[in-house]
């Protein structure tokens, strides 16, 4: 293979300037966030090294469900997934490949069947994209791989423009689950903007079920959740020169019957004041003062289906495990090229 197979190219914006507006989205995010009430942080802030590392053990606990419903779901529903795709030259158009463990089957059952398979995986970061690029090259190293460092849409619109092969675009491990319901559409609608007719999308949904299976997977024994949102505290001290105390905080996750949402939280157990230094502010906190930090939505068949003809998807097939709690979703966008 061609060295020029395996790499990635960088749309916008450029390596220095990404990791400079990085850093003051997330001190506006802190600034705002903890000058409201009641008081809020993007869950996009849990991603740090330390809080992507803490996300890959949540991925093996046993009581975090979701990882391994979903590789049940891809390594039971493979063949009929390449039968969807029909042969043709794919592009294999990953948003958000964290540790790439999922894209990894659904990679291994086109080449396995001889599809022309093409990998692009769309991150902003260019250090998750190195990473990514390496371990998706190591794995696989006859596999073609073009990564687009962008914002996922500019990258998707660029790729139809280059190439008349169809897209495959996964979106999975219930990312979708951590937008609210109104961001959801949006983002599924844009998606469907920068594709063209016959593209194909992937979706994983974490379904609604017994509410103490989902408490147990926000709650782990091992504490392994509690870690990843508390760094988000340590974090703010790191990047921003904060002085927060974590152990003035707790971890709290509750299931909303309301909005159908596990919903987490970092309570202070204190009346405190936290230092700043980067926002040259402080912040007050009472007892019992909570931050919420993260939505992480549950979904019944019909709001999947609801949300694909909302957003002019039209559904192709929906596929679940032996338990049915969670749902891969195959949407196409109508049409022919
Ligand atoms: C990445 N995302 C889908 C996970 C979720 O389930 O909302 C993040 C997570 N938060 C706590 N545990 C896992």
């Amino acid at each position: 293979m061609s060295t020029e197979q395996t790499g990635y190219r960088i749309l916008e914006p450029t390596a220095s300037a990404s990791a400079e507006a990085s850093r003051r989205a997330f001190m506006s995010e802190v600034l705002i966030g903890l000058s409201k009430k009641p008081k809020s942080l993007s869950s996009r802030f849990l991603y740090d090294a330390a809080g992507s590392d803490a996300f890959e053990r949540i991925c093996d606990l046993e009581e975090y469900y979701l990882t391994r419903c979903e590789a049940e779901i891809l390594e039971t529903h493979a063949a009929g997934l390449v039968e969807r795709v029909g042969g043709r030259p794919i592009n294999v158009v990953d948003l958000g490949a964290g540790d790439g463990r999922k894209t990894a089957l659904v990679l291994d059952a086109l080449l396995r069947q001889g599809v022309d398979v093409r990998y692009v995986p769309i991150d902003i970061s260019e250090p998750a994209m190195k990473t990514v690029v390496g371990a998706m090259g190591e794995r696989f190293p006859s596999l073609p791989i073009g990564g687009l460092v962008s914002e996922y849409f500019d990258g998707v619109r660029w790729l139809g423009e280059q190439n008349d092969r169809t897209n495959l675009v996964l979106f999975l491990g219930s990312n979708i689950g951590n937008f609210d319901k109104a961001h959801a559409r949006a983002f599924l609608q844009q998606l469907w903007s920068a594709l063209s007719p016959g593209d194909l999308v992937l979706v994983g949904f974490d379904l609604k079920k017994d509410i103490e299976l989902l408490l147990a997977a926000y709650n782990d024994r091992e504490g392994v959740t509690a870690e990843f949102n508390l760094n988000l505290l340590d974090r703010i001290n790191r990047e921003l020169g904060g002085n927060f105390d974590r152990k003035s905080f707790r971890h709290f996750a509750t299931y909303s019957v309301f909005s159908g949402a596990m919903e987490s939280y970092l309570v202070s157990l204190e009346r405190q004041r936290v230092f700043i230094g980067a926002l040259r502010q402080s912040f007050e906190f009472s007892p019992w003062e909570p931050i919420h930090t993260e939505y992480s939505y549950k979904y019944l068949d019909e709001d999947v289906t609801d949300l694909a003809y909302f957003a002019g998807f039209e559904v192709e097939a929906l596929y679940y495990d032996r338990n049915r709690w969670f749902c891969d979703a195959l949407w196409k966008v109508p049409g022919r090229r």
